[in-house]
């Protein structure tokens, strides 16, 4: 079986978050299933890197951007598909905005244009590639499913929600460039809220939605979680499913894990003091007997970095550290820079985004805080559990359904792998500090929570299997 997956980052060439790491580890977690997964991105200058400049495919003027041309190149030992398309990629600043953190005002015929690219090169007007199945993963591709509906192609299509609070709203009189039929302007089209819905469009227009963990599919039945598409995601229940995100092992395991000073394993867990020396040394933190926490993440409302701010004094106040790694939002980095201030040797800071030392803090620091409001699956907690950093968690989507709470009898039955609290409120957050706090203080029950994390298996095996599955079905009906 042959997938086209499109999304608009895959991990190792373009990076922002946690679809970009599920992205480049989905083609070969379904090799073992006999699937051969092509990945189709926008031709920014490292993605184009990664081809050998090979035309296999051009088009005159794709969706109002000029001329495009589609190039063959690898991702991780895997097919990759490149839309060079310089009008819409090649640009100096992020993918999706510019230096000043500004979204691109053309973002809607931008990623039009890689869904457009999409769908013809999965309804096999490209000649030479054919697929079974087009994955769309998130807003920016989200359009594809809606093209293939419209233009009347038989390939099957999977829409991916990784998070339906990005949803690629713009206003009507886009509808006119996108080159869809009139009969797209409807509810049940492309419409949505009198403007244009990406996500909305896929949503209708796919056989199969699911997203990145069962609790997150539930969640966003509720209009608290569903931002708007609860109705949708309702009507079309039968086809929305929850898959887990794995881990890619090849890329973070401690046992092979360049970027830590001493790799290590469960039976070496004393070896990450080194780690944790290089933690402090990167943070300039005080040596102290207390844990340090971490944070990897971007720096925002969904993740509940508010109110990890409020915390702060108490942390400090606590016996704890904290080794913070992120960027977001300017008034949350101005908080946790100010904390820093305040805190100097115990609140250490780093504003922006550094992969080798994301890998650090996971082998070095003692636990990683995840407050989040919402998560539709989050990966940082699954590199903690690998890594015997343990996570602390809100009970939400994906963090529900991958950690289990350290309460003493679960701790005792040795089948606890991290803290979770329910409400995410300062009162929350605190008290699962606390709880944190002294768990660290009672080795043997810290190192338990560490061995039982490192155990747990969130490798791609069961979701590689479950992808395959849900592929095979749309194939046999
Ligand atoms: P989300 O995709 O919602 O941001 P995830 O937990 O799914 O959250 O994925 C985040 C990914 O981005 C992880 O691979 C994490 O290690 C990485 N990451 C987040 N912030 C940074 C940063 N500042 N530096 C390096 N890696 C980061
Ligand atoms: C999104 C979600 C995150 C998830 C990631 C990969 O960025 O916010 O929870 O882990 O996608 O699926």
């Amino acid at each position: 079986m042959k997938v086209l997956s499109v999304a608009s980052e895959a991990y190792p060439l373009v990076k922002t978050g946690g679809l970009a790491d599920v992205v480049g580890a989905l083609p070969q977690a379904l090799t073992t299933h006999g699937i051969a997964t092509t990945t189709l991105l926008p031709g920014v200058p490292a993605v184009l890197n990664a081809t050998a400049g090979r035309a296999v495919h051009s088009w005159r003027d794709l969706l109002g951007g000029g001329p495009a041309r589609l190039l063959c190149g690898e991702i991780g030992g895997h097919p990759l598909l490149a839309l060079d398309a310089p009008a819409f990629f090649e640009r100096d600043g992020g993918l999706y905005g510019d230096r000043s953190g500004a979204d691109w005002p053309d973002n809607w015929r931008r990623f039009a244009a890689l869904a457009r690219a999409a769908a013809d090169i999965a309804s096999g007007n490209v000649k030479g590639l054919s697929f079974d199945i087009l994955h769309a993963h998130d807003w920016q591709a989200a359009l594809a499913p809606a093209y293939l509906r419209y233009g009347a192609s038989p390939t099957k299509s999977v829409v991916t929600i990784h998070n339906i609070a990005f949803q690629g709203r713009f206003g009507r009189e886009i509808f006119a460039d996108l080159g869809l039929p009139q009969e797209a302007w409807s509810i049940d089209g492309v419409e949505y809220y009198g403007g244009v819905g990406y996500l909305k469009a896929g949503l209708q227009a796919a056989d199969a939605v699911t997203t990145v963990s069962p609790t997150y599919a539930q969640e966003i039945l509720r209009p608290e979680f569903g931002m708007g598409l609860e109705g949708l995601i309702a009507q079309r229940a039968k086809s929305v499913s929850g898959i887990v995100n794995g881990i890619d092992r090849a890329i973070w395991s401690p046992e092979h894990d360049v970027a830590l000073p001493a790799r290590y394993s469960s039976r070496t867990l004393a070896r990450r003091a080194t780690n944790k020396r290089a933690v402090e040394h990167e943070f300039s933190l005080e040596p102290g007997d207390g844990p340090i926490f971490t944070v990897v993440s971007r720096l925002t409302w969904q993740k509940g970095m508010d109110v990890l701010a409020e915390c702060v004094d108490e942390l400090v106040q606590m016996g704890g550290r904290l080794a913070m790694l992120g960027s977001g939002d300017a008034g949350l980095e101005e908080a946790f820079v100010r904390a820093a201030e305040r805190y100097p040797g115990r609140i250490g800071v780093r504003i922006g985004y550094d992969e080798p030392l994301s890998h650090l803090l996971q082998g070095g620091a003692d636990a990683i805080v995840i407050p989040s409001r919402f998560e539709p699956c989050g990966l940082t907690q699954l590199y903690g559990l690998a890594y015997g950093c343990v996570p602390i968690v809100a009970r939400t989507g994906g963090l529900a359904d991958t950690i289990i709470d350290a309460n003493i009898a679960a701790v005792d039955a040795q089948v606890a792998t991290g803290v979770q609290f329910g409400e995410v409120s300062r009162d929350g957050l605190l008290h699962a500090l606390r709880r944190a706090c002294e768990l660290y203080a009672d080795r043997a029950r810290w190192l338990c929570l560490q061995r039982c994390g490192m155990k747990a298996d969130f490798s791609w095996g069961r979701s590689g299997a479950a992808y395959a599955a849900l592929y095979r079905g749309l194939i046999n009906t």
